[in-house]
């Protein structure tokens, strides 16, 4: 991949039939607009969520959703809306999307970002924080290296620090991320594995890691600086080689295939998770 000119070329424009739930309102995503003073954007201020949704059903909404609001608590963003209003914004943005239907599996991306403000850092001098929802897809992996398995580096990308930026908040600021990622695209890898300042394995670019060890399965505390990954406890991605070195067989082993198909029957079957209003959660502190 050369280093001068590494875009696609391909065209990256939403689908211009696209409904975005934005500030309390549906919208088509030609009018979703966020202000070039957002701080969101100036400056990374601002958190989010990426949220699964299988046959319809949103898979641990109540998760996603607690640690939506704790990431807000802890950059001291109120967000301006309730859990439970925020719990029904996501159904109805997958619904004006036609997303809601069994058929259909959706990406949902939650956005909480600081609001307009002066130039400067302060988020004392911003306004409102703008919330927006969009339905959608998203591409992960080559499905065949589900199959086959996928080759990845160690990052020479140090996680962020816990003091410097603690990786438990989802915060819009992802550039440790991106960085390695670029390192992976260099080396011709989709994936990255990022270690942490103590040399530990942290975590990769945008999932938690697992290993399969003498029949076992492990994965890193969350005390090495990593993201509270909804999925960490159920999901293993099928690694094959390191920096070129075959794990294991080289291949996809058993108990990844194991677990790889106990998680999507887990998704698929799991009876459907009741909203916060049909909880009664109504009007709840978060
Ligand atoms: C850095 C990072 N780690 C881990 C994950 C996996 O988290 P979850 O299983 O909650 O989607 C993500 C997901 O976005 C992430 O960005």
């Amino acid at each position: 991949m050369s280093t001068s000119n590494w875009y696609t070329g391909e065209n990256y424009d939403p689908d211009p039939n696209l409904k975005i739930w934005l500030d309390g309102k549906i919208i088509p995503v030609g009018d979703a607009k966020i202000s070039v003073f957002d701080h969101g954007l100036l400056y990374g201020d601002g958190i989010f969520e990426g949220i699964r949704s299988y046959n319809g059903r949103i898979f641990e909404r109540e998760a996603h959703l607690r640690r939506f609001f704790d990431s807000a608590k802890a950059i001291r963003l109120n967000v301006p809306w309730t859990f439970e209003q925020l719990d029904k914004a996501m159904d109805d943005a997958l619904e004006a999307n036609g997303r809601l239907r069994p058929d259909q599996d959706a990406y949902i991306r939650m956005v909480a970002t600081r609001g307009v403000g002066v130039l400067g850092i302060s988020p004392i001098r911003t306004w409102k924080p703008q919330v927006y929802i969009i339905a959608s897809t998203i591409k992960m992996y080559p499905p065949e290296m589900y199959e086959q398995g996928m080759p990845i580096i160690v990052s020479s990308v140090t996680r962020n620090h816990n003091n410097a930026m603690p990786a438990r908040i989802k915060s819009l600021n992802y550039l440790n991320n991106i960085l390695a990622k670029i390192e992976a695209h260099d080396a011709n890898c989709p994936e990255a594995i990022m270690l942490n300042a103590q040399g530990y394995v942290a975590e990769a670019t945008g999932d938690n890691v697992f290993i399969v060890r003498g029949g076992q399965v492990q994965t890193p505390p969350t005390s090495a600086g990593i993201l509270e990954g909804v999925t960490r406890a159920t999901v293993i991605r099928p690694v094959t080689s390191i920096d070129r070195r075959a794990i294991g067989h080289g291949k996809v082993g058993p108990i990844t295939r194991q677990l790889m198909e106990a998680y999507e029957n887990l998704v698929r079957n799991t009876p459907k998770e009741m909203s916060a209003a049909e909880r009664g959660l109504a009007g709840r502190a978060v």
